[in-house]
């Protein structure tokens, strides 16, 4: 299979994105993005044994430092974001240093952040290594970390240099992890893209079981598909905020469960059958395409209900400090139709609450208890 190149166009700031088997090897196609000699490769101490090695293989020739983070969505946060400015200082890297991010979300989420703020901004690289993250967190230049309060409540717009998915490293990926990724890909269908929708449908077997055609359709077509929405809208004044479907009711479930409970596709799985489902009591979408959003779901092997904990007034409370919540009100990107999400403030309260005691109540298909 050859190397697909998309591209991220943001004027001066557009960017390659590279999707293919082995790219960790390419070192002409690395170094190519790498402006000076200085290297930082952050990583994880579950992605650096597997995938380190083949890295610095490739970046042979370059002054190359490297921090290991803890494995976990619970560590994204200040304090151990402070462990990558400590080696860029501790080992007096300069502006001119390149970050490369080598990981999932997590590590992609807070290299790129630690990139926007080290002396001002530097440049940075991603490698995504969990599906999530190639069909997803890697691309658009959104960086942060969490808070007690809230996920991504601190955080930066930067972009990379490019993002090189390499789809071998996701033959390491365990199921459970896989599945959350492929949360993601279904929104892409949700929000703009029916025919992908049906394509996900046909082809979901395909896709668990790692089919490496399968999968580079799938994150081609996803970051196609978010290529363009942040082309159109990089800071998210309006139709970016399009693909936090089913995110408002995902990020209340894992605040609500201490992060690393959920993770993170999963609570976005079940966030995108209650938008679903507030959509329906709209009126906008009928019963048989909940079912359908429901089964693609199951199949997946992702949750379709919110854990017991969950309650109504948990949500609300968590739901409130949304970042789209504007002049106190809330706002939810819901259904206009199948497969075309639009952000509304169109709903009632009680309607609302009608979905969250439908959604937290019948707890049997939840793959996680709490
Ligand atoms: N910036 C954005 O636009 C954006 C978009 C979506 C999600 N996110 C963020 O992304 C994060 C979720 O990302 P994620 O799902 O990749 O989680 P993650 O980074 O926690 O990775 C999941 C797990 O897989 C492990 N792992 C990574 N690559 C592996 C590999 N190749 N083989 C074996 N194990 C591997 C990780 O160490 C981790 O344990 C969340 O923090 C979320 O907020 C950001
Ligand atoms: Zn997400």
């Amino acid at each position: 299979m050859e190397m697909k190149t998309l591209t991220v166009d943001l004027g001066d700031r557009s960017y390659p994105i590279f999707i293919g088997q082995n790219l960790l090897l390419n070192s002409e196609l690395i170094q190519r993005h790498i402006a000076g000699t200085e290297v930082l490769v952050v990583s994880n101490e579950t992605v650096a044994p597997l995938y380190m090695e083949a890295l610095l293989s490739s970046l042979q020739g370059k002054r190359v430092e490297t921090v290991i983070l803890p494995d976990g969505e619970c560590y994204k946060n200040l304090e151990v974001l402070n462990q990558i400015f400590d080696t860029l200082l501790g080992k007096h890297l300069s502006r001119k240093v390149t970050l490369i991010a080598l990981g999932g979300g997590v590590v992609g989420d807070m290299a790129g952040f630690a990139a926007a703020c080290y002396q001002r901004g530097v440049a940075f690289i991603q490698i995504p290594t969990t599906l999530l993250s190639q069909v997803d967190s890697s691309v658009g230049g959104k960086t942060g970390v969490n808070h007690p309060q809230g996920k991504n409540m601190i955080g930066a717009f930067h972009q990379p240099q490019c993002v090189i998915a390499d789809t071998n490293t996701l033959d390491t990926l365990d199921d459970k992890q896989l599945s959350a990724g492929v949360a993601e890909v279904i929104k892409y269908g949700l929000i703009n893209d029916e025919s992908f929708f049906a394509w996900i449908e046909s082809n979901i077997e395909k896709l668990l079981a790692r089919d490496p055609g399968a999968l580079a359709y799938a994150i081609e077509r996803s970051c196609q598909n978010k290529a363009q929405i942040v082309s159109d809208d990089e800071r998210e004044g309006g139709v970016r905020a399009l693909l936090n479907l089913g995110h408002t009711f995902g990020h209340a479930i894992e605040t609500g469960m201490g992060y690393g409970e959920y993770l993170h596709g999963e609570a976005v799985a079940v966030g995108m059958l209650m938008a679903a489902d507030l959509s329906m009591r709209l009126g906008w979408i009928s019963e048989r395409d909940v079912q359908r959003i429901d089964d693609l779901i199951d199949r997946s092997g992702l949750p379709t209900r919110a854990p017991l904990a969950m309650t109504r007034e948990r949500f609300l409370s968590l739901m409130s400090v949304d970042k789209k919540v504007q002049d106190g009100q809330l706002r939810l990107v819901l259904m206009r139709r199948f497969g075309e999400a639009i952000l509304s403030e169109s709903f009632s309260h009680d309607l609302l609450c009608e979905t969250l005691d439908a959604h937290h109540a019948v707890s049997s298909k939840a793959s996680v208890t709490s």
